[in-house]
C-alpha cells in the first residue's frame, strides 16, 4: 500500500513498525516536505512530495501518478481533500483515519471542534474515502474520554495513541477483493 501524509507522521511510524505478511508500505507520498517523509526515508521507503498546486485537478492527476498502482492507499494525517481524478482510480481502496467519532466533527479541526462542543466522549474513526469530507463508510471506531482540563493538544495526543493501534488493526484485517478492499472487523 501507499501512505499519504502531511505532518508529523506518528501514525505512519506505527504502520511502518508493524508491517508483517498482512501488509507492506511500498511508498509514502506527501503534499509538502514534512516529518512523515523523513520517517519514511529513514525506514528505506521510497517517498515523493507532490506540492499542492493552484490547479487542484492537475494536482490530483499528479498525485495519482505519484501513488502508482498499489492495492490500497492509506491517508494517515493527510490534510488535503482527494478529488475526482484520484477517487476515480482509488475509491473503494482508499481509507482515512480521523480523530473524532464520525459523523460528528468532520474536517480539519476535529479535536478542536469536539472540545468546543463540550462532548465528553470522542475518539478515532477509520473510514473509506469518498467524494465528501470524511463522509465515507465507517470501518472501525474507538472511543476516547475527554478529561477535565483537556486542551486540543492533550486530547489529540490521547486520540492518536488509540488511532495508531486502530489503523494497524484495520490494515491487518484488510483483504484485496478485485479493485476494492474488504475489511471485516
Ligand atoms: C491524526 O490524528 C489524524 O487522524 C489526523 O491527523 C493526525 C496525524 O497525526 N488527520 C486528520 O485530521 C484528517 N482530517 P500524525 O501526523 O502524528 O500521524
Amino acid at each position: 500500500m501507499v501512505v499519504l501524509v502531511s505532518g508529523t507522521g506518528s501514525l505512519l511510524q506505527n504502520i511502518l513498525d508493524h508491517q508483517d505478511d498482512s501488509y507492506r508500505v511500498v511508498k509514502v507520498v506527501a503534499d509538502k516536505e514534512c516529518q512523515g517523509i523523513e520517517r519514511a526515508a529513514a525506514a528505506g521507503i521510497p517517498t515523493e512530495v507532490v506540492a499542492l498546486a493552484e490547479d487542484r485537478e492537475e494536482w490530483n492527476h499528479r498525485l495519482v501518478t505519484a501513488v502508482g498502482s498499489p492495492d490500497a492507499v492509506v491517508s494517515a494525517g493527510f490534510m488535503r481533500i482527494l478529488g475526482a481524478a484520484f477517487l476515480e482510480r482509488f475509491e473503494g481502496r482508499t481509507i482515512n483515519t480521523h480523530p473524532a467519532l464520525l459523523p460528528a466533527f468532520p474536517g480539519a479541526h476535529a479535536v478542536r471542534d469536539a472540545l468546543a462542543y463540550g462532548v465528553k466522549v470522542t475518539g478515532s474513526t477509520v473510514h473509506f474515502v469518498d467524494a465528501g469530507v470524511d463522509t465515507g463508510r465507517i470501518i472501525a471506531q474507538r472511543p476516547v474520554m475527554v478529561e477535565r482540563g483537556d486542551d486540543e493538544a492533550s486530547l489529540h495526543e490521547r486520540i492518536k495513541v488509540v488511532e495508531r493501534k486502530l489503523i494497524v488493526e484495520v490494515l491487518r484485517a484488510a483483504r484485496v477483493d478485485g479493485d476494492a478492499l474488504s475489511i471485516d472487523l
